[in-house]
C-alpha cells in the first residue's frame, strides 16, 4: 500500500522576527503559518476554550495518556489549525494534518493511522466532507484504536483487525450541522469558536506586527483589529497589505489614518465588510426587497458557491445583526439597511448578535 504521510514536524520554539522575514518570501501560507502562536500562554483569545485545553493536556502528560478527541467548530481562520499544533506542541508530539476531502479512500485512511505513533495527534480539517465509508471506518480507530482491513481479494481475502497506537484526532469543521451524530458522539467534546473580541483582535495585530518589525500604534492596531471581522488570519492579512502602504507610501509606521486609508483603499470598511459581505447584503435589501429570501437564491444572484455564503459571509453577517435567518429564509435587519445607507423599511427586524460560545458536552 502507497503510503503517504502528511505529517508536520513539531512546532519549533516559539515565532520571532528572524522566522517571519523568510516566510515573507514563501507566500501566505507561509507567512501565516509563521505568525501562530506556539503554546497556550502565546495564543491570544478564546480563553474558556485554552483554560479547559490546558486542563486536559495537563492531565494527559500527568497521566501518561493520549489526549482525548476533540471536535473544534466555527468560521474559517479562526485558529482551528492553530489550535491543533499548540496542542501537538505543548504535549509534546507531532501532528499529523491532513483533510476530510483528502481522505478519499478506506487505504489512504489506513495509511494515515498505521503512521501514527504513540500519543500523536492526526488533525482533520473540514471532517464534515469525510465519505461515510472512510467515516464507518474512522469509528473503531477513534473508539478502541483499532482498524478492521481486508488482505488479498475475492474468496482467499482475508479479515484483519489491526491495533493502532492511542493517538488523538482533532477535528475541524466549518459546518458542525453537517456532521453525523455517531461521529459527533466519538469526541471527548466539541467547542464552537467564537469570533474574538477587539481587544483580542488588537492584541493580537499589535503582536503580528512585532513579530514582522513593523512599528504600530495603539489606533493603529485598533483600526486594522475593526476591520478583521474578529478574525486573527484576516487581521494578519490586512498587517501585511497596511504595512506595504506604510512602507511604500508614509513612513513605514502604522498610525490610525494610514491603517484607515489603506484598508479604505482595500475596500474593507469601517466594520470589516468585505466587497462580497456588502453585495450579499445589497443583493438581499434591493433585489429580494429585504427577504426573507433563500440562500441558493442569493448565491445564484451573486454567482457565488453556497458553501461560501453560509461558511464565510453569512456567520459574519449574523454576528454583526446584519441579517437575520428566520425559517422562511435570510432576512435584511435595520442595522444592515443603514450600513449600506439605506433608509430601513419598516418590517425589517431589529436584528441582534447572532453567535454564542460554545459549551463543553
Ligand atoms: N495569530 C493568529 N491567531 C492568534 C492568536 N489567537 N493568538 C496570538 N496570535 C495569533
Amino acid at each position: 500500500m502507497a503510503r503517504k504521510k502528511h505529517i508536520e514536524p513539531e512546532a519549533p520554539a516559539p515565532a520571532h522576527e528572524s522566522e517571519v522575514a523568510p516566510a515573507e518570501k514563501q507566500g501566505e501560507r507561509a507567512w501565516q503559518a509563521a505568525l501562530r502562536p506556539r503554546t497556550f500562554d502565546d495564543y491570544i483569545g478564546q480563553r474558556e476554550l485554552i483554560e479547559n485545553l490546558r486542563v486536559s493536556v495537563r492531565a494527559a502528560r500527568q497521566g501518561g495518556w493520549a489526549l482525548d478527541h476533540f471536535l473544534f467548530a466555527g468560521p474559517p481562520g479562526l485558529g482551528k489549525t492553530t489550535l491543533a499544533h499548540v496542542i501537538g506542541n505543548e504535549l509534546g508530539v507531532a501532528v499529523h494534518v491532513t483533510s476530510g476531502p483528502a481522505i478519499d479512500h478506506k487505504g489512504m485512511l489506513a495509511s494515515l493511522l498505521t503512521s501514527l505513533g504513540e500519543g500523536e495527534v492526526l488533525f482533520i480539517d473540514e471532517i464534515h466532507r469525510l465519505t461515510p465509508i472512510v467515516e464507518e471506518n474512522l469509528y473503531p480507530a477513534m473508539e478502541d484504536f483499532k482498524f478492521d482491513l481486508f488482505i488479498g481479494e475475492g474468496p482467499h481475502a482475508k479479515a484483519v483487525t489491526m491495533q493502532l497506537p492511542r493517538f488523538t484526532l482533532l477535528g475541524a469543521t466549518t459546518r458542525m450541522g453537517l456532521l453525523s451524530s455517531p461521529l459527533l458522539d466519538r469526541f471527548g467534546f466539541h467547542w464552537q469558536l467564537r469570533y474574538y473580541e477587539l481587544e483580542d483582535m488588537t492584541a493580537i495585530v499589535r503582536r503580528s506586527a512585532r513579530l514582522i518589525g513593523v512599528t504600530v500604534d495603539d489606533a493603529g492596531a485598533q483600526e486594522i483589529a475593526r476591520r478583521a471581522r474578529g478574525t486573527p488570519r484576516i487581521a494578519n492579512r490586512l498587517l501585511r497589505r497596511v504595512r506595504d502602504f506604510a512602507s511604500v507610501e508614509g513612513t513605514g509606521r502604522i498610525d490610525a489614518e494610514i491603517a484607515a486609508s489603506s484598508l479604505d483603499r482595500l475596500a474593507v470598511d469601517h466594520v470589516g465588510l468585505d466587497a462580497l459581505d456588502r453585495a450579499y447584503l445589497t443583493v438581499v435589501c434591493e433585489r429580494f426587497d429585504g427577504g426573507p429570501v433563500g440562500v441558493e437564491a442569493i448565491a445564484a444572484s451573486l454567482s457565488e458557491e453556497r458553501g461560501t455564503l453560509e461558511e464565510v459571509v453569512e456567520p459574519f453577517l449574523l454576528q454583526v445583526g446584519f441579517i437575520a435567518r428566520t425559517p422562511r429564509g435570510r432576512v435584511a435587519t435595520a442595522a444592515g439597511y443603514t450600513h449600506l445607507g439605506v433608509t430601513p423599511p419598516a418590517k425589517a427586524p431589529t436584528g441582534g448578535s447572532g453567535s454564542g460560545q460554545g459549551r463543553l458536552f
